[in-house]
């Protein structure tokens, strides 16, 4: 039966031959677009969501780490490094056992979440905790790279937007056309960067014939792009999006107004509000960060802002067991346990309101 066999080999006429001559897989891509009745209704679109938590690691990451560990490969590379919030450690060491190569992660410190955390130290990744927040890991490991032999993998790796491009291919295979709108959240906007790459491309040379308007959304406590000046201490509950200077961030800015898009900021409460609409309307369990296009194109539909009828597509980065604390609160915070009861029916059926 067919298996869908990874982006490299899927989207090998899309991609660079450095990638494909040494190619190392674990199946990444082939996410499902599910169609969101609840947002569509909450919005007047017509919202579907990305699943990229269907990823092999659990995130969107997976797409570009595929082609930056393979092009590693080819060139011979025995070490690579990567800063993280979480989701590009949690991939990187995993395809780096793939390859047989040494992965080295730099984390700040105490902000990671907890499954990502768990899958680095799983994969036998070097961590190691950084006093500091992403933005100093970032330059760390870019120094790193630089003096020593080890490959840099993050998303300023040109190698990881060509792997990352292929979610918006992806889209427009699915739908048959590109969206009206495309939202998604950003942190170092390498994402925003990739997806704006692949519609353009499918554009000019491909079975698109239009492009989407590309929304992006950072978390208040960390919008340097909408501020439009680095933040020296970014906050925000959305760990995965805790950046304060983005390294993408022209490109960011270069997808929004080619696009005639925007990048806007939602608040802490906006992301957990999304978050339970799609745990509860929409059964699809996300990490927080990933809540913040959600989020977004709620805010600005409450705004009046969204087009009546639009075909929006959002993705949503990361799955919900990466972060799961944030599901054990209600909407007032209070935590959330088990009933208990004992192991008869009577009992079970009283907790359950059944007569
Ligand atoms: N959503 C999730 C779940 C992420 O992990 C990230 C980035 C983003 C959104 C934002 O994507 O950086 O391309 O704008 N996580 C990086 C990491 C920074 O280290 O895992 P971006």
């Amino acid at each position: 039966a067919h298996q869908w066999r990874g982006i490299i080999a899927e989207y090998a006429d899309r991609l660079p031959a450095h990638v494909q001559t040494h190619v190392v897989t674990l199946g990444e891509g082939g996410t499902p677009l599910v169609p969101a009745p609840a947002l569509s209704v909450r919005t007047g679109a017509n919202v579907f969501l990305k699943v990229e938590g269907m990823n092999p690691t659990g995130s969107f990451k997976d797409r570009g780490m595929t082609t930056a560990i393979s092009a590693a490969a080819s060139r011979g590379a025995k070490v690579v490094v990567c800063a993280s919030t979480g989701n590009t450690s949690a991939s990187a060491a995993a395809y780096a056992v793939a390859a047989g190569m040494v992965c080295a992660v730099l984390v700040p410190d105490g902000k990671i979440a907890m499954g990502k955390l768990s899958q680095a130290i799983a994969h036998g990744a070097r961590l190691l905790q950084v006093d500091g927040n992403f933005d100093d890991c970032l330059i760390a490991a870019r120094k790193l790279a630089d003096a020593y032999p080890v490959e840099l993998v993050n998303s300023v790796n040109p190698d990881r937007i060509e792997g990352q491009k292929t979610g918006a291919f992806e889209v427009v295979d699915t739908l048959g056309d590109a969206p009206d709108i495309h939202a998604l959240p950003v942190g170092n906007a390498g994402n925003i960067t990739a997806y704006w790459k692949g519609y353009t491309e499918y554009a000019e040379s491909g079975p698109a014939t239009r492009l989407p308007m590309m929304w992006g959304f950072q978390a208040a406590g960390s919008a340097p792009i909408v501020l439009g000046h680095p933040v020296t201490f970014p906050e925000t509950i959305a760990t995965a999006i805790r950046i304060g200077n983005p390294a993408s961030w022209a490109q960011a800015e270069a997808a929004r107004d080619t696009s005639g898009g925007l990048i806007e900021a939602v608040t802490d409460e906006q992301i957990l509000a999304a978050h339970r609409i799609l745990s509860r309307e929409c059964g699809v369990f996300v990490e927080p960060a990933s809540a913040a296009g959600v989020a977004g194109i709620l805010m600005l539909a409450e705004q009046g802002r969204v087009p009546a009828g639009a075909r929006i597509v959002v993705t949503v980065t990361g799955h919900g067991l990466k972060d799961p604390q944030w599901a054990l609160r209600t909407a007032d915070g209070a935590e959330v346990t088990p009933v208990r009861v004992s192991a008869d029916v009577v009992s079970i059926a009283r907790a359950l309101e059944l007569d």
